[in-house]
């Protein structure tokens, strides 16, 4: 019979298996809110332990959200927009059948601190340290952070402290976290690349905006083991070089 491909990779490259729920076992789990969310069964166990050992040490991280469904996805897609903007949401969001929560192998985390809530992504980064104590203890318990910080050209999405990945394996989850590697590098099907970026001058674009653009294409390429993209131009703004002539 098959069985669950706890190593499986959904990423912007890679949609979920065609036959996933086939095999996959899932439990429900409610958070103190008392909202339910479903998860692989093993993910789920290994998560209630992880929480017990947080708790014993003063952290509160409770789950946000687990197994999505497309649809649901796809509504996170739609207010991620709404609310800030194509590019962002972009960068944040998987599209539909791309995202590592329809798996049911990855939790958001959200901390409870002194009683209050942090729920939203950009109040979730204020609490370093306390993802910092959070990410040491998962590869214990088979976890992984599954989009690191610095990556995002590998994994396509920038630093989210919050989503953590079920491997079902502590060895293996251990050597990602303590080569501060991505999914992506451990399993092979990605590169990690030194690619030097030549900004130009452009008086439409941010180096940031710039910086942006040049992610999607890093990603693509660091996917192709075979090939290595060494350096990107910005060539300049049309209208400089409709000035130039
Ligand atoms: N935030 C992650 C990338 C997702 O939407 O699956
Ligand atoms: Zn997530």
């Amino acid at each position: 019979m098959k069985q669950t491909d706890y190593l499986v990779l959904v990423n912007q490259l890679n949609a979920l298996p065609n036959d996933w729920y086939e095999t996959l076992e899932t439990v429900r789990i409610r958070n103190r809110y008392d909202e339910e969310l479903v998860l692989e069964k093993r993910t789920a166990a290994a998560y209630r332990k992880l929480k017990a050992e947080l708790e014993e040490n003063g952290i509160v991280a409770e789950p946000d959200s687990a197994l999505r469904s497309i649809e649901v996805q796809q509504k996170i897609m739609d207010e991620f927009i709404r609310e800030y903007g194509e590019s962002y949401a972009k960068k944040t969001v998987a599209p539909p059948g791309y995202s590592e929560h329809h798996t049911g192998l990855a939790v958001d985390l959200f901390l409870v601190i002194d009683g209050n809530d942090s729920r939203r992504n950009e109040d979730l980064v204020q609490h370093p340290e306390l993802w910092s104590a959070i990410h040491k203890r998962l590869s214990k318990y088979g976890f992984i952070l599954r989009y690191p910080y610095g990556k995002e050209h590998i994994t396509g999405y920038g630093y989210e402290p919050w989503h953590i990945r079920y491997l079902n394996d502590s060895a293996k989850a251990e050597e990602i976290m303590r080569r501060n590697i991505s999914l992506e590098e451990y399993l092979g099907a990605a590169a990690e690349s030194f690619v030097s970026i030549d900004y130009g001058t452009s008086r439409k674009y941010s180096e940031e905006e710039l910086y942006e653009a040049t992610v999607p294409i890093r990603c693509r390429f660091a996917a192709d083991v075979s090939c290595t993209l060494e350096k990107l131009t910005y060539s300049g703004d049309r209208f400089e070089i409709r000035k130039m002539r």
